[in-house]
């Protein structure tokens, strides 16, 4: 195993430090990169939010955050390391040109209180529609300028746009004023353990890979179902819709990292370089096949674990006629060597029947029978199936012979489980990603163009929603699997989802 190396020290400014992924996310992850050594004596925290406070209570409250986030497990002494090492000041991001000077006067006090030199980064968790001026106001105070080999970055929560176009005009705007090695668009699917271990498993062995192609693969499909609703997130949501709030990002990472080619090194811009080629090759949708290959729904009210669930319209924020989609599946196509002819079904929803992210690499049918008791289409295909979460594991699907004095087979599944194996690991997911920031490894986070290539895949489908509202809102109750032209997207090409895995 590698040493842990800890970060460089430095300053974290959180814009949005009053808010959940802070208290959620943020300090806790922080708090384990600490208990496990990757963290420096020489760090702090600045929060910055709209509301007046002192640095005290703030610490004070975060302090308490971090030991209702960690739990029972948490550790007083670090706690109160912490606690010296968290400020905090407010105002209003927008109009304020004060709250400015007083975060450079506020950093420049921290720095030298605790002998860190200028290392900043900023954590934008705000609302999207402030990245761009607040990203202008860090660089007009001079903060983002690296001088004397100190490092200055910026952290983006996700989503980057809403569209091709303002992702472009995002990505434009902020790259005339930072470099893109200072940027750092965050997917936090890519700080999930499973997800990062995907290109181990696929590069780290070498029996997968000769068989990850099309001459042996039918089809892949990848599921990320939620069971929870929209919960108090309507403003947001209702605007975004669960296409873009899932798709262009955590599910194109789960499918960059399944189809990519083995990067030359595990550099940054090397793995991006691949997972880009995989997003470039895959094929932008006709309105024709927008109406034939994509599939959105909205739920109706239900029950989820012999409990009521309400329909999503009638959800707290949400408009009582709201036209948006809380499901989307789609059928895409890489038009590249090794994955021509080679559909990948995608579906994301809420308030489905449970909470499960999985990768299903399905491999095409034996050639032939041998077996006289077993007709070809009762032949068990074989399937890799990746289980990101909540359980976190591999499983080999392939068919084996039912003890008896006669040739019938069956289905076995060979698993490999990582809490059996390595023991449970309390993580947030984001200690990575924070981590990475801090040395300067943007390997998990997304590159401009990758970004843009994304959108460019889901645009023209956002628009022919857009311009042909849904007429049968709702179309699937909570607690279901989702509509039923889900599963006929995949019946007419003789296939069918994989509901049945634990
Ligand atoms: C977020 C979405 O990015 O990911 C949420 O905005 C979604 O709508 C969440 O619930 C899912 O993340 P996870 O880690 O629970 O799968």
């Amino acid at each position: 195993m590698t040493e842990p190396r800890r970060s460089d020290p430095c300053v974290m400014v959180i814009f949005g430090a009053t808010g959940d992924l802070t208290k959620r996310k943020l300090f806790p992850a922080l708090y384990y990169l600490a208990r496990d050594g990757y963290l420096p004596d020489n760090f702090a925290v600045l929060g910055v939010s709209r509301g007046e406070m002192s640095s005290e209570q703030y610490a004070a409250r975060m302090a308490d955050e971090i030991r209702t986030f960690v739990g029972d497990a948490v550790d007083g002494d670090l706690v109160d390391w912490f606690r010296k090492r968290i400020y905090y000041t407010g105002g209003d991001f927008n109009a304020d040109k004060q709250l400015f000077d007083d975060i450079k006067i506020l950093l420049e006090r921290i720095s030298s209180d605790h002998a860190i030199p200028s290392n900043y980064f900023f954590y934008l968790a705000v609302p999207p529609s402030l990245f761009a001026d607040v990203t202008t106001k860090i660089c007009r105070h001079g903060l983002a300028e690296e001088t004397d080999g100190d490092w200055r970055r910026v952290i983006y929560e996700k989503p980057f746009g809403r569209d091709l176009a303002s992702a472009k005009e995002l990505n434009s705007h902020v790259l005339k004023i930072l470099k893109e090695d200072q940027i750092y668009r965050i997917d936090h699917y890519l700080g999930k353990e499973t997800v990062q271990n995907i290109l181990v498993f696929r590069f780290g062995n070498s029996i997968f890979e000769p068989i990850w192609n099309r001459n042996f693969v039918d089809h892949v499909q990848i599921t990320v179902s939620e069971n929870l609703g929209v919960e108090d997130r309507a403003g947001y949501y209702d605007r975004a819709g669960a296409l873009r709030d899932m798709v262009p990002n955590h599910i194109f990472q789960l499918i960059t990292l399944t189809a990519m080619e083995p990067p030359v090194s595990f550099k940054a811009d090397a793995v991006r370089d691949e997972q880009a080629k995989i997003l470039q090759a895959m094929q932008e949708y006709s309105p024709e096949d927008v109406l034939h290959k994509t599939v959105r729904g909205q739920y109706a009210a239900g029950s989820i674990d012999g409990k009521d669930a309400p329909a999503y319209r009638d959800e707290e924020d949400v408009p009582a006629a709201s036209e948006t989609e809380t499901y989307a599946a789609m059928k895409l196509a890489i038009d590249n060597w090794r994955w021509a002819g080679v559909p990948f079904y995608v579906r994301t929803g809420k308030r489905l029947e449970r909470k499960h992210t999985t990768i299903v690499i399905q491999f095409k049918r034996a050639p032939f029978v041998l077996f006289r008791n077993t007709p070809v289409e009762k032949l068990t295909t074989n399937r890799i199936v990746l289980h990101i979460q909540p359980d976190e594991g591999i499983t080999l699907h392939f068919g084996a012979k039912i003890p008896g004095p006669v040739v019938n087979m069956g289905d076995v599944d060979m698993e490999f489980d990582y809490a059996d194996h390595f023991g449970e690991t309390v993580s947030t997911g984001y200690e990575r990603l924070l981590y990475d920031c801090m040395i300067g490894d943007a390997t998990l986070f997304q590159r401009a163009d990758m970004v843009e290539e994304s959108w460019r895949v889901v645009s023209p489908v956002l628009d022919v929603w857009d311009a042909l509202p849904a007429r049968d809102f709702p179309n699937y109750p909570a607690g279901s699997w989702g509509p039923s032209e889900a599963d006929d997207l995949l019946e007419k090409d003789g296939r069918s989802w994989k509901n049945d895995i634990e």
